[in-house]
C-alpha cells in the first residue's frame, strides 16, 4: 500500500494528536504517504484533504483536541454520502484509511469497507471507553483525570460546608467516566445509565456516613441519566444536607493527554499502519490485558460493551 488517509471522527478525545503523529510518522517511516482529511467523514465527502509530512505532526504529541479536526457526520450513514466520500478516495489513488474515533466513526468505517472493500483500520479515540473489545479507548485516561482534578477541588469546599457535591460527568449510554472517577476519587456514589438507582438506598448510604463521621458526600452521576441539576432536585426533598451541582461538561474533553493515553496512541497508530502495510485492513486496533491487539472491525462494533460491576461493588464497599 502506498498511499493512505487519516481521519478524526465524532467527539475529539486527548490523544488523537499523538495518535496522529504516530500514524504520519509510521506511514513515513515504511515510505508510505498520508493524507490528512481534515473535519472527519465531512472532509472525505467534501474533498478536504492535504498530503501531511515529518513536520506536519511536530509539537502536537503534548496537545488535546485533534490538529485534523472533526464532525459529527450523519451524512456519511447514507448511501449518497458513502459513494461520495468512496469517490474522494479513488480521486486521490488513497488506498486504505485510518479512523480515529468511537463507536460511530467506526461504522463509517464498516461501511466503507463492507460495501465497497475500502480497507479500513479503526483506532478507539473517545473519551466515553463505550467499546466492548478494547479495555481502554484513547482519551479515556485524561478525561477520568482531569474529572479527579476537579472533584478534588470540590471536596475540600463541600467538607469546610459538610454538603453533598453532585458532579455530573459524560457518558451517555455507558457508565465507565462516572466510574472510574468515582472509585479513584473516594465518591461514596455513583449513579449510571446501567443500574437504575434507588433514592432510598443512596439517602441511607448518605446518613451512614455521617453517622461514621463523615463530613461531605460527593455523587458522581453519568450524564445519560439525568444532568446533575435535576438530580439535585430531587435528592434535596429527602435529605436536610445542603447539596450543590456541578457539571464538568466539555472542560473533561480538553487538556495535554496523561502518559497512558500517549503511549496508547503510539502503539495505537504504529499498529494501525503497519496492519495496512501488511495489505491487512478491516480491522480495529486495541489493548487487552495490556497486549495490543486488532481485530474484525464486524465483529467489535458488534459487540455490547459490558458494564464492570466487579468495580462497582468494590466502591460500595470502599466508599462509606
Ligand atoms: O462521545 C463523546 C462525548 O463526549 C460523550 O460523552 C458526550 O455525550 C458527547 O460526546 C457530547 O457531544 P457533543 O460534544 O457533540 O455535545
Amino acid at each position: 500500500m502506498k498511499r493512505i488517509g487519516l481521519l478524526t471522527s465524532g467527539g475529539d478525545a486527548p490523544g488523537m494528536n499523538a495518535a496522529i503523529r504516530a500514524v504520519v510518522r509510521t506511514a513515513i517511516y515504511y515510505g508510505m504517504e498520508v493524507y490528512g482529511i481534515e473535519r472527519g467523514y465531512a472532509g472525505l465527502i467534501e474533498d478536504t484533504m492535504y498530503e501531511m509530512q515529518m513536520r506536519s505532526v511536530s509539537d502536537i504529541v503534548q496537545r488535546g483536541g485533534t490538529k485534523l479536526r472533526t464532525a459529527r457526520c450523519l451524512e456519511m450513514l447514507t448511501a449518497d454520502g458513502q459513494k461520495q466520500a468512496v469517490s474522494t478516495l479513488e480521486k486521490h489513488g488513497i488506498e486504505g484509511l485510518v479512523v480515529i474515533g468511537g463507536d460511530g466513526s467506526f461504522r463509517g468505517a464498516k461501511c466503507l469497507t463492507e460495501n465497497y472493500g475500502i480497507p479500513t483500520i479503526g483506532i478507539p479515540g473517545t473519551i466515553d471507553n463505550d467499546l466492548e473489545y478494547t479495555d481502554y479507548t484513547l482519551g479515556f485516561d485524561t478525561a477520568v483525570n482531569t474529572c479527579l482534578d476537579i472533584i478534588n477541588k470540590l471536596r475540600d469546599t463541600m467538607t469546610s460546608h459538610e454538603r453533598i457535591s453532585v458532579v455530573e460527568v459524560m457518558g451517555r449510554h455507558c457508565g465507565d467516566i462516572a466510574l472510574y472517577a468515582g472509585i479513584t476519587s473516594g465518591a461514596e456514589i455513583i449513579v449510571v445509565p446501567e443500574i437504575a438507582y434507588d433514592m432510598e438506598d443512596i439517602v441511607m448510604r448518605i446518613n451512614r456516613s455521617r453517622a461514621n463521621g463523615k463530613r461531605s458526600n460527593i455523587i458522581v452521576i453519568a450524564e445519560g441519566v439525568m444532568g446533575a441539576d435535576a438530580f439535585v432536585k430531587q435528592l434535596q426533598e429527602v435529605t436536610t444536607y445542603s447539596v450543590r451541582a456541578t457539571t464538568i461538561g466539555h472542560i473533561q474533553r480538553g487538556g495535554s493527554p496523561s502518559m497512558a493515553d500517549r503511549m496508547l496512541a503510539a502503539q495505537f497508530g504504529n499498529k494501525a499502519v503497519r496492519l495496512l502495510k501488511d495489505g491487512i485492513g478491516n480491522r480495529v486496533v486495541g489493548i487487552r490485558k495490556n497486549e495490543i491487539i486488532d481485530m474484525d472491525i464486524i465483529e467489535a462494533v458488534s459487540m455490547k460493551k459490558k458494564f464492570n460491576y466487579e468495580l462497582y461493588e468494590t466502591l460500595q464497599m470502599i466508599s462509606m
